[in-house]
């Protein structure tokens, strides 16, 4: 550890975000002596994304109860950034920092007289170690992606650039929720319920299996033809440590087949309510990490039309009844409805939420994902039953009784 000043710490985080091997930073905590101000983001996330093929750093910002994110484009090989953006993000008084590059992380902490001391560790062999990126400067594939475009799992899934990219956002997206010392000690437990054609958990699974202590993961799928050939295409990948299960999510119990219960639920566009479905299920196995991509939202739009919207005998007050009087705006409003009375449900269950982009919208339009992680400390009954008021508040004001209140009644 070395104490400097605290410009020059800063300038090390700065030069790790623009790193092109940068994988995520992370700061938070108030520097002594700064007051409280009610719009400061109180934590703050970095992480590169790629969009139309530009990097971006995506800066997610938490208030209170308000996540923002933006997005820096990041210019250059040599990557400079909107620097006004980048200073502004630096000059908040959080007390630490924390950036991961390939090649290891720098922490930074504000010490009370404003000076810092700044360590550095090189990186470990972590998940899909070797395929990180800049694992191996020389190679650029390995600089851009999480896991190598030239792995022969793309190749047995006849998977083209759009479907790497999109494998890539994902991976991405689950490396930045896997909390630092989760399942440090033993193989990381994950299940992806409705896993379909299973090209997302094939490529979780070999991912994590560069994790120091491996991983396992069970996909679960209704249909019993995609199981067998997620089977067949496991073997013929060479994906070790996956095992596909047919049947229904509700009734999911993949406990036995990874030795506990899972550490990671992955539920990536499953059909209407089998999201609320796995959200019920991670909930009851107090999962620590969820990622969850929202399919169609039927169920809410069917109660909304039950409720009359956009006609003369609505049950909505007329300023809500705008929004969803044509369909198209009913099935927007629709989606977005039923991800924040699912986010409120999991808050209520004590996980801290964020809703994200999932992947580039030019791949899905569904593009939206609830991050879900259940923090070390357990969220103060308060704010679970303050969640829980938002949910039936919300429910109420739009006389809907959405999927997951029901799964997740108190
Ligand atoms: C749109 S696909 C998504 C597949 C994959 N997760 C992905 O993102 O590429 C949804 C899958 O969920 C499965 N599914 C839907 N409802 C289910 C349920 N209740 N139980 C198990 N699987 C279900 C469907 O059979 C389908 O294969």
């Amino acid at each position: 550890m070395a104490l400097v000043e605290l410009p020059e710490a800063l300038a090390a985080v700065r030069s790790s975000l623009l790193e092109e091997s940068f994988v995520r930073a992370t700061a938070g905590g108030r520097r002594r002596g700064t007051e409280a101000v009610a719009d400061r983001p109180e934590r703050v996330e970095v992480r590169p994304v790629l969009l139309r093929g530009v990097r971006h750093l995506q800066v997610t910002e938490r208030t209170g109860p308000v996540v923002r994110t933006r997005n820096l484009r990041v210019q250059g090989p040599a990557g400079s950034v909107d620097d006004e953006a980048l200073d502004a993000l630096l000059a908040l008084p959080f007390a630490t920092w924390h950036a991961e590059t390939a090649a290891g992380a720098v922490q930074v902490q504000v010490t009370k007289k404003g000076l810092a001391t700044v360590g550095r560790t090189a990186a470990t062999a972590g998940p899909g170690a070797g395929a990180r990126p800049g694992g191996d400067l020389a190679n650029d594939r390995r600089k851009e992606h999480l896991l190598d475009p030239g792995d022969p799992l793309f190749a047995v899934l006849g998977a083209g650039g759009d479907k790497r990219r999109q494998v890539d956002a994902f991976l991405r997206q689950l490396s930045a929720a896997l909390p630092e010392g989760l399942a440090a000690d033993r193989p990381l437990r994950v299940v992806d319920l409705g896993c379909g054609n299973a090209y997302l958990t094939l490529a979780a699974q070999r991912w994590l299996a560069g994790r120091p202590a491996g991983a396992r993961t069970v996909g679960v799928e209704l249909r019993a033809d995609l199981v067998q050939r997620s089977t067949e295409r496991a073997a013929a990948a060479g994906v070790d440590g996956l095992v596909f299960a047919a049947g229904t999510i509700a009734d999911a119990d993949p406990t036995h087949l990874l030795g506990g219960p899972p550490d990671v639920v992955l539920a990536l566009h499953a059909c209407d309510t089998a999201t609320d479905d796995a959200l019920a299920r991670a909930a009851a196995w107090e999962a620590p990490v969820v990622l969850a991509a929202p399919c169609c939202h039927r169920d809410v739009q069917r109660q909304l039309v039950a409720a009359g919207a956009g006609t003369a005998a609505s049950s909505l007050p007329a300023a809500q009844d705008a929004l969803v009087s044509s369909p198209i705006l009913r099935e927007r409003f629709a989606d977005v409805l039923t991800d924040s009375l699912r986010a409120a449900a999991l808050r209520a269950r004590g996980y801290r939420v964020d809703v994200v982009e999932f992947v580039d919208s030019r791949h899905t339009p569904r593009n939206a994902l609830l991050r879900a992680v259940l923090p070390p400390r357990p969220a103060p009954a308060a704010a679970r039953d303050a969640a829980q008021r938002e949910l039936e508040e919300l429910a109420a004001s739009w006389r809907v009784r959405p999927a997951i209140a029901e799964r997740l009644a108190p």
